[in-house]
């Protein structure tokens, strides 16, 4: 028997097991820590994970842009979870790590629990299968409402303070999920990128938009951005910010994920009181 002929039956019985998987599968499979299969029944495949959906924006930032990563029910189901809890967004301070109000960011948002529920997890992990980086390091997704003229005045997704990184280290990725459209403003702009001249701006895009790479709110799209460089030393370029909303309102969903596991372990209670009240973003 030649390699080929082992080859074809090999190949054959593979793909058996591999069809078995989807068609037993009603959730999400987990195996081991964090092995993720994505179900792949009916309803699921309708709306399947499409890589090639993803077109890289920038390089410095390394910005990758995915259209329609969540079906419009999706984007409404988190609105619908966050709607009535939303608190005034903390940002922390660069010095002492503290959770503090800031006019640099004026939203309002909410954290939304780990696998929460079914659309909740399955969310996670497409993003862990997207990004190539472990459930784990994930932190609980927030999601966020920016009303006519709030905004975030551009920052850095990494912290400077030791606090912070205690758990999970360095924030690696960020990912945006846009969950409605904006009629006017609310882009999210990266003043550092160096793509920011080459892109063609028009009388849509806000005065704000015009003063980097600008992504421009679509329902469904989700914006990922590493604020690492490959070598794990900070990217400076990765600062970004959000527009004013100058119509209409701007719902969004923030994945962050660190370079280790942010589940917490032997956390001690009032550390995860800490940082469960409101994880804060560095200014
Ligand atoms: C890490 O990578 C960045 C971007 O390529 C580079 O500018 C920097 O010098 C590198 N640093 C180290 C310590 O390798």
């Amino acid at each position: 028997m030649n390699v080929d002929n082992i080859f074809i039956p090999f190949f054959l019985c593979f793909s058996i097991l591999s069809l078995d998987f989807p068609l037993q599968s009603s959730g999400l499979r987990k195996m081991g820590s964090s092995v993720i299969r994505l179900p792949n029944d009916k309803s699921y495949r309708q709306h399947s994970f499409d890589p090639s959906r993803v077109t890289q924006i920038s390089r410095h930032p390394r910005a990758f842009l995915y259209r329609n990563f969540l079906t419009d029910e999706e984007c409404d189901h988190l609105i619908e979870v966050a709607r009535d809890k939303l608190q005034k967004s903390m940002v922390a301070d660069s010095k002492t790590g503290k959770s503090i109000e800031s006019t640099v960011r004026t939203s309002k948002g909410m954290f939304i629990r780990k696998a929460q529920d079914e659309v909740i997890a399955s969310i996670e992990s497409r993003i862990t299968v997207w990004t190539f980086l472990p459930l784990e390091n994930g932190e609980a997704i927030q999601v966020l409402q920016y009303e006519k003229g709030q905004k975030y005045l551009p920052h850095w997704d990494y912290f400077q303070d030791k606090a912070n990184q205690a758990l999970g280290g360095h924030r690696i990725a960020t990912v945006l999920m846009y969950l409605s459209n904006v009629e006017k403003g609310g882009e999210t702009i990266f003043p550092n990128s160096e793509m920011k001249e080459s892109q063609l701006k028009t009388d849509e895009d806000s005065e704000c938009a015009k003063k980097g790479y600008a992504v421009k709110p679509k329902k469904g799209d989700a914006l990922l951005f590493f604020s690492l460089h490959p070598n794990a030393t900070i990217d400076p370029t990765s600062l970004h910010g959000s527009c004013p909303v100058i119509a209409g309102e701007k719902w969004l969903a923030t994945k962050w994920i660190h370079v280790r596991s942010f589940d917490r372990k032997r956390v001690s209670a009032s550390r995860k009181e800490r940082l469960q009240g409101g994880n804060p973003q560095s200014i």
